[in-house]
């Protein structure tokens, strides 16, 4: 027996980092990149290859484990009620290079959730692949947002606030009138999501009057980047970016390959362009006229040394 899963990547278009202390995001999933994963029966299982990461596992059964890819396998099996011995073989593929902002480990997670879920013939329904999502990826960055699963599994454009103390969580889709055309840079610099959260909460706590204000401002792009991506302003969205990518800067995430990828970007016509996901390493995205205008702009930052560009539409 074969059953399989899938799950797009996403990108963030509002609000990353400020998600994780209680400010509203938007995150989008996008048209042409994901990963799937393939379930088969295997007598040597359980397995999981991933070919393009480099990596092949068995489920961690202890929680001493320090890698993250067989402890959220273990994770997975448990969550849909399979045996941690499942005679199964597992693959996940896709196109979506790991740790560069584009919600590999979310797309992962719920790619390996669905491909599971089919092959114990469990339905999830969306509680519980937002469940099995929190868990999975808590053991890829400690304490997520929530952000990246919840867009990944609902797919197309949501905007997103976690519950705290004194506020509920918001998740709900924006409709966007027409495709948005993104050039998309990343460089082969992977950031670490785990350390750069917990840095910048660090630097947070000691400076609260210094970035509370940072963090406010961000959260209010959210509420003007939802009108725009609803009224199909693409011109305004881009200004958002700008300031978003601003704000982003003053967190310290962003790093000098970023910085070149918006400069060029915008040097190159683009209407606006910001860092995405958690930063350190790089990845930027940037808004365009149209896919042609995407194309240019992508093939402007493909010139950057160590940079792999691309053009891309977010998911209606
Ligand atoms: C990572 O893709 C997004 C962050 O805001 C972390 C999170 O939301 O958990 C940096």
């Amino acid at each position: 027996m074969t059953a399989t899963g899938a799950a797009p990547g996403k990108v963030i278009l509002f609000g990353e980092h400020a998600v994780v202390h209680g400010q509203p995001a938007i995150a989008c999933t996008l048209s042409d990149r994901g990963v799937a994963s393939t379930c088969t029966a295997d007598p040597d299982g359980p397995r999981l290859d991933m070919p393009e990461w480099g990596q092949s596992v068995r489920p961690a059964t202890t929680d001493r484990a320090v890698e993250a890819v067989p402890r959220a396998f273990a994770l997975a099996l448990a969550f849909v009620g399979l045996p941690a011995e499942a005679r199964l073989r597992v693959t996940v593929e896709g196109n979506l290079p790991p740790s560069v902002g584009m919600g590999s480990s979310a797309a992962f997670s719920v790619a390996l959730l669905r491909g599971l879920a089919a092959f114990a013939q469990r339905p999830l329904t969306e509680a519980d692949l937002l469940e099995g999502g929190t868990q999975l990826e808590g053991v890829f960055h400690g304490d997520p947002s929530g952000l990246d699963h919840t867009t990944v599994a609902l797919g197309g454009c949501v905007y997103f606030r976690r519950a705290g103390s004194d506020q509920d969580k918001v998740v709900r889709r924006i409709a966007l009138p027409a495709p948005v055309h993104l050039a998309m840079g990343v460089t082969a610099r992977a950031g670490n999501t785990r350390q750069l959260v917990a840095r910048l909460k660090t630097r947070a706590a000691d400076a609260p009057r210094a970035f509370a204000p940072v963090f406010d401002a961000i959260g209010a792009l959210a509420g003007e980047g939802e009108r725009a991506l609803e009224a199909g302003d693409w011109a305004r969205l881009g200004v958002l970016f700008d300031v978003n990518h601003g704000l982003v800067n003053a967190l310290g995430v962003s790093t000098l390959a970023c910085e070149l990828m918006v400069d060029r970007a915008r040097a190159a016509g683009a209407l606006g362009a910001k860092l995405t996901g958690a930063g350190g390493g790089g990845a930027v995205i940037a808004v365009c006229e149209d896919a042609t205008h995407a194309r240019a702009v992508a093939a402007a930052l493909d010139g950057l040394p160590e940079v792999r560009a691309f053009a891309t539409t977010l998911q209606a």
